[in-house]
């Protein structure tokens, strides 16, 4: 009989869901992630597995779980954590979570971007300490946001486009690379589809809304980031990786660009110590889609993908392979 196994605690109604298919569950519900020989061991004999973008799925899983696997169902949008060519050749399908979190992580770019941009969390910061303060011309003076910055979307997919239609109401100009930069839906919102060089060139504030791939790995180098605005923000809700960090890290403490606001990093989750001791980053927890509905439709999608296999039937947000 099939087996699924779930690698984390579903959100309540996707639990439901899941419970209710009649299907044999089994949870991983120690600490979040789950540690790998465990892993290993609970996907042995499994038909599907639902799992996290912190778990490691590969050959070795995959055999581990053996020819019974069909389905790999991520609880993420982003599945650079699963081997897709191993997964294509053991014929097991992968899904993920597109679509339902893209306003989600879109609000919390923007949060990092006004965060950044305002100096919110220094500001903060600064009246916790208790410093003694009154209005003064030059307290926390930063970016305007609104009426003409402009606004460099790295990758203009769903969640790119989320966020350039935020961008439009907070009358920011918007360039954009990635290939629905030139359609009409972009063309709507006032984006003007650019090459990166231009992107890096021209943009008061810089968002990545790429997948991490071997093509996007270190995309923002040294070189990108000396092309920079010294003013420039760089905003980072993608991938870690995405980003040298090191040479963020660098050109955050020399001034080749102004800041950054961050919910990911290239070794998460360690996060380096370079980057709290600066006072110009602001950091989230890889939060992105950590609204309370928003993970409701991951579990819930992802529960789909899994019983879609498992019925005989094309999974509902397969990833190409
Ligand atoms: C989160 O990072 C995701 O890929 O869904
Ligand atoms: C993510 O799914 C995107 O298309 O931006």
């Amino acid at each position: 009989a099939d087996h699924v196994h779930v690698t984390f605690e579903l959100p309540t109604r996707a639990a439901a869901e899941l419970a209710a298919t009649g299907l044999a569950t089994t949870v991983y519900s120690g600490p979040t992630g789950e540690p790998r020989a465990s892993l290993l061991e609970s996907v042995r004999g499994a038909s599907g597995i639902i799992c996290l973008l912190s778990d490691r799925i590969d050959a070795e899983l995959m055999d581990a779980a053996g020819p019974s696997l069909r389905v790999v169902a991520n609880y993420a949008v982003g599945y650079d954590n699963v081997d897709v060519a191993a997964a294509k050749e053991r014929g097991i399908v992968v899904a993920n979570t597109p679509g339902v979190l893209d306003n989600a992580t879109a609000d919390l770019a923007f949060a990092l971007l006004l965060a950044t941009s305002r100096r919110l969390v220094e500001s903060d910061r600064f009246v916790r300490a208790g410093n003694d303060w009154k209005w003064e011309p030059d307290l926390f003076v930063g970016l305007d946001v609104s009426g003409g910055a402009t606004l460099g979307i790295v990758g203009l997919g769903r969640i790119g486009m989320a966020v350039a239609r935020r961008a439009a109401a907070f009358d920011m100009q918007i360039v954009a690379t990635g290939s629905r930069a030139s359609s009409p839906e972009a063309a709507a919102l006032g984006v003007r589809a650019v090459e990166l060089p231009e992107l890096l060139t021209t943009s008061d504030v810089i968002s990545l809304h790429l997948p991490l791939t071997p093509d996007t790995h270190h995309l923002i180098g040294a070189a990108e980031l000396q092309a920079m605005k010294t003013s420039a923000v760089l905003i980072n809700t993608a991938r870690g990786p995405i980003v040298d960090e090191l040479a963020l890290i660098d050109a955050l403490r020399d001034g080749v660009i102004g800041a950054a606001g961050l919910d990911v990093y290239e070794w998460e989750p360690t996060v380096s110590k370079g980057l709290l001791s600066l006072p110009n980053v602001v950091t989230a927890p890889h939060i992105g889609s950590a609204g309370r509905a928003t993970r409701e439709k991951m579990g819930s999608l992802a529960v789909q993908n899994v019983t879609a296999v498992l019925a005989g039937r094309p999974a509902p947000t397969a990833v190409a392979s």
